[in-house]
């Protein structure tokens, strides 16, 4: 199914490079992902176009104005019936199960916050979904929204050609991935996994998924403390935990 975004920011132009290029600019062409952009300073009506104004109780800092926002979603919510997405640090911290579910959405919109961020009327009336992408802050909801846009976009039927699957991804199984090699066979000495050259597909399989679960458990153990883990990845845990105390090593 196609999916169709509404962005509504006050720097359209941001969102040029990030998504003209590669695999979601392809999409675009393509018509697989519809990405509209609108200016929300296009929806102010006075003579200066202002989009902001001091907060009530004073203190330092903007707030981006509820009527102007609310004309700028009405509007947009006229062709796109679909949840209204906020980027914001207070959001809930956007996941691969999250941009999953986003993706057989189909349509919705995202609201770019800038400066002190909406005043809150706004956010109860209309926003349906706060999602942050980390515990950092950043300038505005727009390199947000490419983050988004792109962790959804790509899961998209059609969007990833040959040279990528999400199927094999990391996270995709809820496992980091495993090394990657490619020519030549030999670089600065370091030889390719003999396995990797044998051929013999079940092999590679396992050794993938077993390189798979070893970098999780060295990097982010906490992705294997879930329920429900297929029994081969039980027992590959088991084997690689076996082999490290044998070799007297950590995990
Ligand atoms: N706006 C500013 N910082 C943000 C963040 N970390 N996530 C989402 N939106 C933001």
């Amino acid at each position: 199914m196609a999916l169709s975004i509404d962005v509504l920011t006050l720097f359209p132009e941001m969102f040029a490079g990030p998504l003209s290029h590669s695999i979601i600019g392809r999409a675009r062409k393509q018509g697989i992902i519809q990405i509209s952009l609108w200016n929300i300073r296009d929806f102010a009506q006075d003579k200066h176009r202002i989009v902001d104004d001091t907060p009530y109780g004073g203190g330092a800092g903007m707030v981006m104005k509820p009527d102007v926002l609310a004309r700028a979603l009405e509007f947009v919510q006229m062709s796109n019936p679909g949840p209204v997405v906020y980027l914001t640090p207070q959001g809930r911290t956007l996941t691969q199960s999250i941009a999953s579910d986003m993706a057989v959405m189909s349509q919705f919109i995202l609201l770019c916050g800038h400066y002190e961020g909406i005043d809150e009327r706004l956010r109860d009336l209309y926003v349906d979904v706060e999602l942050s992408i980390g515990d950092y802050v950043l300038t505005g909801g727009e390199l947000p929204a490419m983050v988004l846009i792109d962790a959804v976009g790509r899961l998209i039927d059609g969007v990833l050609g040959a040279e990528a699957s999400a199927p094999e991804d990391s996270f995709y199984n809820g496992l980091l991935e495993h090394p990657h090699y490619t020519r030549p066979r030999v670089f600065c000495n370091m030889e390719v996994p003999a396995v990797l050259l044998s051929g013999h597909h079940g092999q590679i399989r396992r050794w993938r998924l077993k390189e798979s679960i070893r970098r999780t458990l060295q990097r982010r153990p906490d992705l294997l403390d879930r329920p429900q883990l297929p029994q081969e990845v039980l027992q590959l845990v088991e084997e690689i935990q076996s082999e490290d105390r044998k070799k007297g090593g950590h995990v």
